[in-house]
């Protein structure tokens, strides 16, 4: 079972609360593409008058006005959301922009709905959905940024495609984000880290800043769910910006692909073992603890 699975509370009934608190959950992600700024407006139906014609008209006479769709300025993307504390605090934040949190665990999205719904927010919206299928539910353009906060590291190098910041992701995240779009990466993991540096160029990306301390950097910006558990046991916060440059013809992968390789050599330096690397730390440690035993 599901460490998640098994730490619900004795009285949770997913498909009690996901019907609970449908109102801030789009089963249906692909019925929106193209047109989530619009159809999650919260006064969907009531049209505004375009301004400049406002400004040239008598504001009482409703027959000159010309009409347009009230919609969202800009759609940000929270991917891998968990429970939805970032994305709702952040939503506070920012009014004019629709906040759309994705997990592909259905209870977390039904947590975050909760929370949402406590918050009385008119600007969030959750998605039950894989980041491999990005491009089913967002059109070209419509993202124009997506937030990877602390993304499961997958440390094997078999799944290393499952990383949100491996090059192939990168590379899907380009068919949905503003040319201008930005891509923020935040991480308790020194090896995920430095692992998704070693995608970006790969990738066509460009860097627009990385940091040791995003919290230092970013003060003003909520802190996620797993930023207040992890920091509380010691981590600090690593991370970057990105935004899509030229796509490139092919995409060049020679680098390491296990999260191994991206580990101090001394495993004594590490004070804090990244979250989903205690396992892999600790039978690295004992594999070289039995070497260092035989050759003696
Ligand atoms: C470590 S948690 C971080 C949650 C939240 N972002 C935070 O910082 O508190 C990673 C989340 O990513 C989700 N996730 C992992 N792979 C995913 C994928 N391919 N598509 C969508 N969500 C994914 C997991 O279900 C999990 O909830």
């Amino acid at each position: 079972m599901h460490a998640l699975h098994a730490r619900l509370p004795k009285n949770f009934i997913l498909e009690e609360r996901l019907e609970r608190f449908a109102n801030f959950i789009e089963p249906a992600p692909w019925t929106l593409k193209g047109r989530w700024a619009e159809a999650c407006y919260p006064s969907l139906g009531i049209v505004n008058d375009f301004e400049d014609v406002l400004n040239n008209t008598d504001k009482c006479s409703k027959e000159h006005s010309v009409k347009k769709p009230a919609r969202f300025d800009a759609v940000h993307l929270d991917l891998g959301c968990g429970k939805g504390v970032f994305t709702c605090d952040i939503a506070v934040m920012h009014p004019n922009i629709l906040f759309i949190g994705m997990d592909s665990e259905p209870i977390c999205i039904a947590y975050a709905a909760q929370h949402a719904s406590k918050a009385k927010l008119d600007n969030v919206i959750f998605v039950p959905g894989d980041a491999a299928k990005l491009s089913r539910y967002f059109s070209a353009n419509e993202i124009s940024c997506i937030h990877l906060n602390f993304p499961t590291p997958f440390p094997r190098k078999k799944e290393c495609t499952k990383r949100l910041t491996h090059a192939h992701m990168l590379n899907s995240y380009r068919e949905i984000l503003a040319p201008d779009g930005l891509v923020r990466l935040k991480t308790d993991s020194i090896p995920l880290y430095r692992f998704s540096l070693t995608q970006i160029e790969s990738a066509g990306y460009k860097l627009r800043w990385k940091s040791d301390n995003v919290r230092e950097m970013l003060p003003n910006d909520p802190a996620t769910g797993y930023e207040l558990r992890l920091t509380a046991q010691g981590a600090t916060v690593h991370g970057y910006e990105i935004t899509p440059g030229p796509r490139p013809q092919s995409i060049e992968l020679d680098m390491s692909m296990s999260l191994i390789d991206y580990l101090p050599e001394d495993l004594s330096e590490l004070d804090y073992i990244p979250h989903g690397m205690q396992g892999t730390v600790t039978n690295l440690r004992n594999k070289r603890l039995r070497s260092k035993n035989k050759q003696i």
